[in-house]
Order: C-alpha cells, then structure tokens, then sequence
C-alpha cells in the first residue's frame, strides 16, 4: 500500500503543523520541525493569537495539553508495568517515542504511519538515534493492523496511542478502529488504548467560531473532520460497545487544576468546556 492509495493522505500535512509547534514551545527536536511545518505555523500564526485572546485557547494551546496528558498517563502506565509495550499509530512528527527511549532505554516502543509520512519520520529519528527502529507502514483502517499487534509478545501488556486522529474520522470509522484495537488485541491480557478528543464544543461561548474553524480544517485536509460526542457519557458507552471495559476521561480545566482535582463519578461528569479532551480506555482479557 502506498500514500497515494490511502484515502487519508491529505491529514499528513498537519503533522507537520503539529510537529513545528512542538518544537516552537521547546518540548520537541528539531529533526522534527519540518519546513513545511515552519510555513503552516507562520501562515496560521494570526488565527491561533486571535483564538487565544477572544475563545481563551487555540489550537497550539490543545497541542501541549493533550501531549502533557498522554505522556503522564504513559508514565504512570510504565511504573505500573515495567514491562508494558507501546504502538503509536499515526505518530506523524511525535518526539514521544524519542523522549521515552532516552528515558526507558529497553522500552519496546514503535511507531507507525502511512508509508510517506513514515519515511521522513525515521529519517528524522535516525538523525538523533542511531538504534531508533523503523517507523512502521500500515493503514490502521485494515487488516494490516492486525500483522502489526502480531508482532508485540502477547505475554505483556500493550498500549495503543493516538494523538490527534480520532477526530479526522466519521464516527463509524471511529468504531473499526476501536473495534480493531480491542479485537486484535484479545490475545494480551490487557491492552490499554490513550487517546486525545476534541468534543463537540457546545460549553464555549465562541462555539461557532470552533465550528467554522473546524469546517476550515475538515476542508484543507480533505477529511470527516467531526466532533464525535458532546459528554463523556456519550464517549463512554461508544468505547463501551467497542469492546472496552474501563474508560476514564480527562479534561484540562480539572486535570491541570492546582491541586489537580479527581474525576467524579461518569454520571456526574459534565462537559467543562475544554477543547481537548484525554481518554484512557482498558481492556483486560483472561488469557
Ligand atoms: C493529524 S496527524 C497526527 C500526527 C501526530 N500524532 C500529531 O499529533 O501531530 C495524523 C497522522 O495520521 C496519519 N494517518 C492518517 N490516516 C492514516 C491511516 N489510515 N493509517 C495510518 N496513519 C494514518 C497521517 O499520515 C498523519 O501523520
């Protein structure tokens, strides 16, 4: 399979967005700034500085949240098992997998991208990582996923990532892939999937100005770009009836609250506001 097969090509240029803004706020290499990224940052760079003065968040201030929030629960998944593998699908210009290995040296940890975007990313992690293994090649939306959790030890735990995905996808796509990620991985004892969201807005005050933006961004990346769920009791039967059995969200205003406040009970989860959300779903299986 080829880039110019896949359907969701046109996604990988935010990537590159992505990937220079991480680098921009310092928490990312510069093997992964992009020059394609440097001239999307510059050409969005207005719109984000409106939207952070009149909506109190854009879409760089969501970058760092939902970043923060997945790389924390990664770290308290590996204190919890040592010996815990990861598959970060559609990793684009992520520094995760290079900040884990230089922090856990004999962490099975891999990558995986369509063919293109996964070509320019393992040359960028060999620049930095002589030993960084290859970013793997498959569409997440075919049995190729299923090879792909054929080649973790099944006798430990795995994690599945996704950062910024989900919501380039219709919310029956949303399914296969859930559905895949519990399906393929019935043979683990437990896989763990972490996840970012961004849910319908319907909390803000410049709701509307998120919907165009999102019109703006479904059009320039030629994708289903939706919200898929309004609540987190919505998203968490959707998870529930792809197969997972525990699923905790996080929202920022709660998450980095000083000090950091605990979820209430799903029920009593309300939608804070906030334009990025975490999901951390379980599924434990008797093998
Ligand atoms: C929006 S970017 C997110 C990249 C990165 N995780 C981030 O947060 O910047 C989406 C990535 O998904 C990849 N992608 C899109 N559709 C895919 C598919 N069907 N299978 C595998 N990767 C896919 C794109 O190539 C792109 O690198």
């Amino acid at each position: 399979m080829t880039d110019s097969l896949s359907q969701h090509r046109h996604i990988s240029f935010t990537a590159h967005y992505t990937g220079y803004i991480w680098y921009q706020m310092g928490i990312s290499h510069p093997a992964f700034a992009t020059s394609k990224g440097k001239f999307l940052a510059k050409l969005l760079h207005p719109l984000e500085s409106w939207a952070e003065r009149h909506v109190g968040g854009s879409m760089r201030t969501t970058l760092k949240q939902r970043h923060q929030m997945i790389d924390e629960h990664l770290c308290q998944l590996i204190e919890q098992h040592p010996q815990l593998q990861v598959l970060e699908i559609a990793c684009g210009l992520s520094p995760r997998s290079w900040n884990f290995r230089q922090k856990f040296s004999e962490i099975n940890y891999r990558e995986l991208d369509l063919p293109d975007m996964a070509k320019i990313k393992t040359q960028a992690l060999q620049q930095i990582d002589q030993h960084a293994p290859e970013v793997l090649t498959a569409d997440i939306f075919s049995k190729e996923l299923d090879c792909i959790f054929q080649m973790f030890d099944r006798n430990q735990p795995l994690v599945v990532i996704s950062e910024g995905l989900i919501n380039y996808f219709a919310q029956h796509m949303l399914f296969t892939l859930l559905k895949g990620v519990t399906e393929y991985g019935q043979q683990f004892s437990e896989i763990h999937y972490l996840s970012d969201i961004y849910p319908e807005p319907v909390k803000n005050k410049l709701a509307s100005f998120i919907w165009s933006s999102s019109r703006l961004l479904k059009f320039m990346s030629r994708s289903a770009f939706t919200f898929h769920f309004k609540s987190s009791q919505e998203l968490q039967h959707f998870f529930q009836d792809a197969g997972f059995d525990q699923i905790e969200v996080q929202q920022p205003q709660r998450y980095f609250a000083e000090p950091r406040q605990p979820n209430p009970t799903p029920e009593q989860d309300e939608h804070l506001g906030d334009l990025v959300w975490m999901i951390h779903a379980v599924k434990k299986n008797s093998v």
